[in-house]
């Protein structure tokens, strides 16, 4: 199917690309690390076919919730990562004893360390408080300090049950190569001062993915050799959206086309709510491919969404082609926290076709009111 005959509005997934973004990373991290996973963080879009290539490419997953670790487990995950400050007790003991890698982020977490069998052995790891220099607070998320000294003693006073690892998330701002550095190095202070010896150093994800102008997988795993190689553990990330921002490009149509106050007002079918959730962009990665050679250009269009959000205002275009009813706008590098918090609202989640060897076909259909529904079970 040629993509400008597309229902839109639509995302479709490049399942070809999604696969080389995995086996890219996979492969840069394993040119200096023996021992390597690669953990696609769920979170980041859980789409089903998203899942299914990962876990075809053999990805691990990196889940942070209940939810999220059943929809791993239904979908045959056999390598989960289940990190986060919001797991639930029982899927949080049966991973330890599935022998998943479980990255303990609260003190709630050791108390039900207690209730593992005591004639088992275990493998458990610690998060990390990781503060950036870049940061202009401080993180949430980990241990810190006493609290991980004391995360350190207890873990260590179980007999059934081994600190396996350490975790060490990130999401910064500029996703810099200084930011792995930073983390190498507190993860190098952490060993050093506990006198670990672990078998794994979790480093999350946090990366760019293909971005002009700024880090690649290479060089993000370059950095990390310089600081971990000698350390001799296995190396896990967790990327999301270096992985699946590119491999997504979101479709809308133009349905109208008016004036207020003299200016060009272009509605599309789409949504910033689609690609932007958190409405936060100031552009977008965008072109016209249904626009012929010679079109009549207009001096300035705002081009807004469908909803009824006055901000709903995807961008200004000046002395671009006029834009007619009918034409597509397709968003590019869609794939990272677009789908998985577009809020039902107003129009539920859009379709989805996937282009996998060569041809498209509609992998999952707008969700109906119907589907809404059914998941109330009414
Ligand atoms: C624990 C953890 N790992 C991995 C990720 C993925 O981050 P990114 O999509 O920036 O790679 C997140 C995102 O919030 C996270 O919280």
């Amino acid at each position: 199917m040629n993509d400008n005959r597309l229902r839109t509005p639509c995302f479709l997934l490049d399942a070809d690309e999604l696969r080389a973004n995995f086996r890219d990373f996979a492969g840069a991290l394993a040119a200096h690390f023996s021992e390597t996973t690669v953990a696609y963080s769920v979170k980041t879009n859980s789409h089903p076919e998203i899942l299914r290539i990962l876990r075809e490419e053999g990805a691990a997953a990196e889940v942070v919730s209940d939810t999220e670790y059943r929809l791993a487990r239904a979908l045959g995950f056999e390598s989960i990562i289940y990190n986060g400050p919001v797991k639930e007790k029982d899927s949080f003991l049966e991973a330890i004893q599935g022998g998943a890698v479980v990255n303990l982020d609260s003190r709630r977490e050791l108390d039900w360390l207690a209730e593992l069998p005591s004639d088992g052995c275990f493998k458990v790891g610690l998060r990390v408080n990781v503060t950036l220099p870049e940061d202009e607070t401080f993180s949430r998320f980990g241990f810190d300090g006493a609290e991980l000294a004391e995360a350190v003693t207890r873990v260590q006073a179980l007999p059934n049950v081994r600190l396996a690892g350490i975790h060490l998330h990130r999401t910064s701002k500029s996703r810099s190569l200084e930011v792995y550095r930073h983390i190498a190095a507190k993860a190098i202070q952490v060993l050093q001062e506990f006198g670990l010896k672990p078998e794994y150093i979790d480093i999350g994800g946090g990366f760019f993915g293909h971005f002009p102008g700024k880090p690649g997988y290479a060089e993000y795993a370059a950095v990390l050799a310089e600081g971990l190689r000698e350390c001799g553990a296995r190396i896990i990330i967790e990327p999301g959206n270096a992985l699946i921002a590119s491999p997504l490009t979101f479709f809308a149509s133009v349905i109208d086309v008016k004036t207020v106050r003299n200016e060009r007002v272009v509605v599309c079918d789409g949504s910033r709510g689609d690609i932007d959730p958190f409405f936060r962009k100031t552009d977008y990665f965008k072109e016209f491919p249904t626009v012929e050679e010679g079109r009549q250009t207009a001096p300035v269009q705002t081009v807004v969404g469908c909803t009824c959000l006055e901000n709903d205002r995807l961008f200004r275009l000046e002395d671009g082609p006029e834009l007619h009813v009918g034409d597509h706008i397709v968003f590019r590098n869609t794939g990272a926290y677009t789908m998985a918090l577009s809020p039902l609202f107003i129009r539920y989640f859009p379709r989805v076709y996937v282009r996998e060897n060569a041809t498209v076909r509609p992998a999952t259909a707008e969700w109906t009111a119907q589907d809404y529904l059914n998941g109330y079970g009414i």
